[in-house]
């Protein structure tokens, strides 16, 4: 079945980033000219998919109004012909996909964020992009992860080999090998103690999922670990009983709920940028050289 609908949980505080995620969505801190949550719905559209949830909450209106139309900006720009590309760029925003939106009441993790997209995925698989992680990859990460579903019908997490310390922070995976980057995955222990690692390979950022999740969710317990009902656990029971596939994805991930994963994500996409791409070279060069 096609994969035609995702959800970007982007209700987080975003304590990691304070105090630059006060006032500002996490989800909204740029990547050079573009709110890294613009990134996540063009790789989502790019994929195929045609409507996205975003679970928003309290604070995060300016997420709504960066998918809309800015008339008097727009207006503007388009009086002054030398703007039309500006304004294209501005304008399309609000066209990449189907938009819809629902608050997360209250912060209690991933997976009652994912909760809140039960109406609207009714019985449809569907795709989630975690709202902080974005991915710069030739082929739409979304994309990779729906051809393996595809192929063996499971719900589908995109993996990446990690540090030890990472995968203390965010998950552990028992794999064994299925086909190229494609791996059958086991169990899943979420911030796992030293002694409980299995793997290095984590979730990172990316998921294809099968609505039944939902219900293994609304069974998970608040975690003593860390107060929040995870999605890790649903998905470990998953991997469990009914199968899941891991696709250790193609692709650049960038942490853009850490301050270091912000300054790698602007450092790097400027370097390749259409427009600074070679003056920012050049001073990065001349910066490199004084350190
Ligand atoms: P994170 O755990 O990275 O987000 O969740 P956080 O809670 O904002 O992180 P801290 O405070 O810096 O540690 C990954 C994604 O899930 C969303 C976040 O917005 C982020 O995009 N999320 C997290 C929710 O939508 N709701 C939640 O309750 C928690």
């Amino acid at each position: 079945m096609k994969v035609t609908k995702a959800v970007i949980p982007a209700a987080g505080l975003g304590t990691r980033v304070l105090p630059a995620s006060k006032a500002v969505p996490k989800e909204m801190l740029n990547i050079v000219d573009k709110p890294a949550i613009q990134y996540l719905v063009e790789e989502a559209a790019a994929a195929g998919i045609t409507d996205i949830l975003i679970i928003t909450g309290r604070n995060k209106n300016v997420i709504e109004d960066h998918f809309d139309y800015a008339y008097e900006l727009e207006q503007k720009l388009l009086a002054n012909p030398s703007k039309k590309p500006m304004y294209d760029s501005v304008h399309g925003v609000a066209d990449l996909a189907n938009i819809h939106y629902i608050r997360q009441k209250e912060t209690k993790g991933l997976g009652h964020a994912i909760l809140q997209a039960k109406a609207f995925v009714g019985n449809e698989p569907f795709a989630v992009l975690y709202g902080d992680d974005v991915i710069i990859s030739e082929e739409p990460v979304v994309a990779q992860l729906c051809r393996a579903f595809e192929k063996y019908g499971k719900s589908c997490v995109g993996v990446k080999e990690c540090t030890r310390e990472q995968v203390k922070k965010y998950c552990t995976l028992d794999v064994s090998p299925l086909d190229g980057n494609v791996m059958s995955c086991h169990k899943i222990i979420e911030k796992p103690t030293e002694e409980e690692i299995m793997s290095l390979y984590a979730i990172l950022g990316r998921n294809v999922l099968t609505p039944d999740v939902f219900e293994l969710i609304e069974n998970t317990p608040v975690s003593e670990k860390g107060g929040e009902v995870y999605l890790t656990d649903a998905l470990s029971y998953l991997a469990e009983h009914d199968g899941l596939t891991a696709v250790d994805f193609v692709g650049k991930r960038y942490d853009m709920g850490d301050k270091l994963g912000i300054m790698q994500a602007n450092c790097e996409v400027a370097l390749t940028h259409p427009e600074i791409g070679d003056k920012f070279k050049a001073y990065i060069k001349e910066l490199a050289a004084t350190l």
